[in-house]
């Protein structure tokens, strides 16, 4: 039964004290949520990670990514795990390593060394390694705009991997046109663009999150129908149209703060993740909160962990068998940590 379960877990918690760390990403549900340690988004689970040096066993809620970036920035002796190796993420399977090689090799052919590769952190350790080998970085929804500025200080372009809206969304903000953006689609190994290549200043891998496509220009219109004084917040994973139309965007940090810090009686509709949005109703009976879209849009691998999961992958560390082990490899981590850590370094 689940209380039998919760209180296997509260045991294994307790036995192992500091030697064990639970980060928990804000789209966990809340059967996992419960037993976090620390929660958070993406940049902040990755400045905990680094942070925490007492912790033996890390098991990240989170997706595979997450657990990745855990395990490069904690020293060797620190163990990661995933309680369900199948919570990947739509979005990071977008981009291969292979598709990037490739299409690197076309983009220096055309714009020569004048491009600084960027990666959101949704994306594999071997993705991120590329990056810092050739002098990127890692970016989060809360970090975005600094590192594209960043970028710019290095070279005239950039290429934005594997999310295509949260690039557009960033550089946008930033003032680049997007007349000034092209997307490089990695199933035809081109670049989409009708302009000149000359104006190109970014590059858009096209990537995108399967939760937050699923938030509409017409969603956006029947909330403004049906409540005039709502505001829309949303994740810049969105589309360039919805973030447009929306009154607020950012990471999921971002989205708790403002309602957190909006008056009683405010009303919001959020365009994000189910569980994130289902919490934040529950935290804040005092205003009026709904999704975005009416069908509530989970992240079907968030959701991979659940709490028979997260159970199973305590006891397997309690045992010594150590289950859903992350490891990336050494040449790989070494790599990747410089693209993480320039963005660590400003954030
Ligand atoms: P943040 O929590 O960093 O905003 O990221 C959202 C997300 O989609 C994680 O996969
Ligand atoms: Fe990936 Fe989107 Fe799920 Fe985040 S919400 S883990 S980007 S599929």
């Amino acid at each position: 039964s689940t209380g039998e379960l919760e209180e296997r877990a509260r045991k294994i918690k307790k036995k192992m004290g500091e030697r064990l760390f639970i980060p928990c990403h804000h789209y966990q549900k809340d059967e996992v949520f419960q037993f976090a340690d620390a929660t958070g988004d993406s940049l902040k689970l990755a400045q905990l990670s680094q942070e925490n040096r007492k912790a033996e066993y890390i098991v990240f809620c989170g997706v595979h990514f997450m657990a990745e970036t855990a395990d490069i920035l904690t020293t060797e002796q620190q163990r990661v795990f995933l309680p369900d190796l199948r919570a990947g993420c739509s979005m990071a399977d977008m981009a291969n390593i292979h598709q990037t090689e490739r299409a690197w090799e076309k983009l220096q052919n055309l714009f020569g060394d004048t491009i600084l590769p960027l990666t959101y952190v949704n994306s594999t350790a071997a993705i991120k390694a590329f990056v810092g080998e050739n002098g990127g970085a890692t970016v989060t929804s809360s970090n975005a705009e600094k590192m594209v500025q960043w970028a710019f200080q290095q070279k005239e372009r950039i290429l934005f991997l594997p999310d295509q809206h949260l690039g557009r969304n960033t550089a946008y903000n930033l003032g680049v046109g997007l007349e000034e953006m092209a997307v490089w689609d990695p199933l035809q190994n081109k670049l989409i663009f009708e302009g000149q290549f000359e104006k190109v200043k970014v590059i858009l891998w096209k990537g995108h999150c399967s939760v937050h496509e699923n938030f509409t220009e017409v969603n956006v219109k029947q909330v403004r129908d049906d409540y005039p004084n709502m505001k829309i917040i949303v994740h810049p994973e969105c589309s360039r149209e919805v973030v447009a139309l929306a009154d607020l965007a950012g990471s999921t940090n971002y989205i708790i703060q403002a309602i957190e810090q909006s008056k009683p009686g405010s009303a919001w509709a959020i365009g994000t993740e189910m569980n994130l949005v289902k919490r934040i109703i529950k935290q804040h009976p005092d205003k009026q909160i709904i999704s975005l879209n009416p069908h509530m849009c989970p992240c079907l691998t968030m959701n991979r962990i659940d709490l028979p999961h997260l159970v199973w992958c305590l006891e397997s560390i309690e045992q010594g068998e150590e289950r859903n082990l992350i490891q990336v490899d050494e040449t790989t981590s070494t790599f990747a940590i410089l693209a993480l850590e320039r963005m660590l370094a400003l954030s």
